[in-house]
């Protein structure tokens, strides 16, 4: 049904349009009689008019200001590529990667040895109290290689190891502790290079200090993870504890009862009942030695670990504190994720084996393999582990990856090397998988003859979405002391940390840090295929390895 009136205003709409306008008229006629009797209201109302424009007027300023004229918090810059160089220096194999001047940008460290004490330095070696040559330490801007700190830490070190610790509420340990020759320790502030402590200090003159420095869950009592350091004299493997937040020792030296074989790390294993051993490869076998036993040995007291009897079991019946037989010499000796713990990869002298972390068992072995350089991990299946080893030298050398549960082999290529080539690194993708970085001769695929061509190492980049497809990214004919990959900024873009320097700290040289993007690398990098695979131009495999996206680690 529709209103008559309605009816007649779409007939004759100018005709209500009249009608309407007088009827407003009446209205305002009406309103303005109000509005006169009603004074006091109507400056109230103006009053709330100007108070509206005015509050409106406030905000789009407000906006106008905080969007045009004060200029957003902008991101550091980070540079593509940078480089530094030391003229007749010696560099360490010690890399560190920390965000230190808090932009969000990792940070580099590293330790050097200067000879030519006319660099420009803000403090020189006799400031410190040492004799010239010695080791700087030195933290330098992921973003673009200025210096943030630089000190003269020791005459020469011997082990340095940096942890950034999230203690009880918001406190943030951040300490790097060195070890010098022939004893000293100290810490540093890895934020701002000032000394936390340091004590001098001697081993005896036929003592070796042993790698890694070992963390201790806190023993005394003071909030910060204390220190085991292992040192050899002779065959006698000892172990001394420091307080991680003062240096002093915690009781003495004391003997751990068992003859270490020298080169190979010491590993802190904890098993899967919470009791802490350290592990260390001893003539053809592994041998340990509990924490408890060697906390009690020190301080005469009882301390916060305990034993496990299974372990104990096993010490106790052999007269070594022999754990288990490996077939050769232990090379590498590493922690990886179990199921219920920690498990270990054993790499000794002729193969390769995943320990289960409780029992010592083998979950599998891959023997017939030369491996001269410590695994490293990544995934090759989307969120499955995989490990990467080189099996062999020179010439003969292959990359292999390995399914870390089962031992398969998920892919496997010839790759000769120099000996003495960088290790190999990996990074995780967004895709959950890794992108591995190794070394590698690819020249010489193919001809026998060894031609003394400049020693040139190449890193290669692979992803195990192209597993056909080797992508060759820089060459590098400096001697390489240390090099990562890494993730400089969160979600964004990678780069590759690079030190090169003189092969002996007998002969000081040109030593160089280099930072460079792995993506600006791809443009011009070299596409090598393996064998026969997907016939993708070179143009569209080097825009997918551009479009790779990558993840912090864990
Ligand atoms: C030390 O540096 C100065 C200037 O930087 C240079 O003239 C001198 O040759 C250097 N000495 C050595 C031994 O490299
Ligand atoms: C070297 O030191 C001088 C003065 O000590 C200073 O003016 C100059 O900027 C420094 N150069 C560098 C590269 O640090
Ligand atoms: C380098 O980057 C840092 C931020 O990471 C910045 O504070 C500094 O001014 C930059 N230095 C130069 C020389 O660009
Ligand atoms: C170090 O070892 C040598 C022989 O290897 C021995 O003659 C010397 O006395 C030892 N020095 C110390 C301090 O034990
Ligand atoms: C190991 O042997 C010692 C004596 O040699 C004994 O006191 C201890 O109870 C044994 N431990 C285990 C777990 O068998
Ligand atoms: C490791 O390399 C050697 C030769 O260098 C070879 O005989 C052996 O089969 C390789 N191991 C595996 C597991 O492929
Ligand atoms: C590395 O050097 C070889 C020649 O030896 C060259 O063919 C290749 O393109 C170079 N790779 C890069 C990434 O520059």
């Amino acid at each position: 049904m529709v209103d008559n009136k309605d009816l007649e205003a779409e007939i004759h709409p100018l005709k209500n349009e009249d009608r309407k306008s007088q009827e407003n008229l009446g209205n305002r006629l009406k309103n303005e009689d109000n509005l006169k009797s009603k004074t006091p209201q109507s400056r109230l109302s103006r009053c709330r008019t100007v108070a509206f424009f005015l509050s409106l007027f406030i905000c789009l300023f407000v906006v106008f200001v905080v969007s045009f004229i004060i200029p957003c918090p902008d991101r550091p810059v980070s540079e593509r590529m940078w480089k530094i160089d030391y003229n007749a220096a010696v560099i360490y194999d010690f890399l560190a990667m920390e965000d230190i001047n808090k932009d969000r940008i990792q940070d580099v460290l590293f330790l050097y040895k200067n000879i030519n004490s006319s660099n420009n330095f803000t403090r020189s070696c006799s400031d410190e109290g040492f004799s010239t040559p010695c080791t700087f330490a030195a933290a330098v801007s992921g973003a673009n290689g200025s210096v943030l700190w630089e000190k003269p830490v020791a005459q020469d070190v011997a082990l340095m190891e940096c942890t950034v610790s999230q203690l009880s509420g918001s406190k943030v340990s951040s300490a790097c502790i060195l070890m010098g020759r022939p004893g000293s320790r100290i810490a540093l502030d890895l934020f701002t290079g000032d000394t936390l402590w340091s004590h001098p200090g001697s081993f005896g003159g036929n003592t070796s200090i042993l790698s890694p420095l070992l963390q201790l869950p806190d023993v005394d009592g003071d909030g910060t993870p204390d220190l085991l350091l292992l040192t050899q004299e002779g065959k006698e493997v000892s172990g001394d504890i420091y307080s991680g937040s003062t240096g002093h020792q915690i009781g003495h030296r004391g003997s751990l009862g068992v003859d270490g074989d020298g080169d190979c790390s010491a590993l802190l294993h904890v098993t899967w009942t919470g009791a802490h051993y350290i592990l260390l490869p001893c003539a053809s076998s592994l041998c340990g030695s509990s924490v408890k036993g060697l906390y009690e040995k020190v301080t005469g007291k009882d301390g916060p670990f305990k034993k496990d009897p299974f372990w104990e079991n096993m010490l106790n019946s052999s007269i070594h504190r022999r754990l288990l037989h490996s077939s050769g010499a232990v090379r590498y000796l590493m922690n990886v994720p179990g199921k219920a713990g920690q498990d270990m990869l054993l790499v000794s002298s002729e193969a390769c084996m995943l320990l289960d972390g409780q029992e010592l068992t083998p979950r599998w072995t891959l023997s017939t393999a030369q491996i001269l350089r410590k695994p490293i991990l990544g995934h090759y299946k989307p969120d499955t582990l995989a490990v990467l080893i080189e099996n062999g030298t020179n010439i003969d050398r292959q990359i292999m990856l390995l399914d870390l549960s089962t031992g398969t082999i998920l892919w496997s290529q010839a790759l000769p090397s120099l000996p003495g080539g960088p290790p190999s690194t990996s990074l995780p993708t967004a895709d959950h998988r890794s992108a591995f970085f190794f070394w590698g001769l690819h020249e010489l695929v193919g001809s026998s003859e060894m031609e003394p061509i400049e020693a040139r190492h190449s890193l290669y980049m692979f992803h195990p979405t192209l597993p056909s497809v080797l992508l060759e990214l820089a060459n590098v004919s400096a001697n390489i002391v240390a090099f990562d990959a890494v993730l400089f900024e969160p979600s964004r873009h990678a780069a590759y940390v690079l030190l090169t320097g003189p092969a002996s700290s007998d002969e000081p040289g040109l030593v160089s840090v280099t930072k460079h993007k792995v993506r600006d690398l791809v443009p011009g990098s070299r596409v090598v295929r393996l064998g026969e695979g997907r016939s993708d131009s070179d143009q569209a495999i080097r825009d997918r390895f551009s479009r790779l996206r990558y993840r912090s680690k864990a």
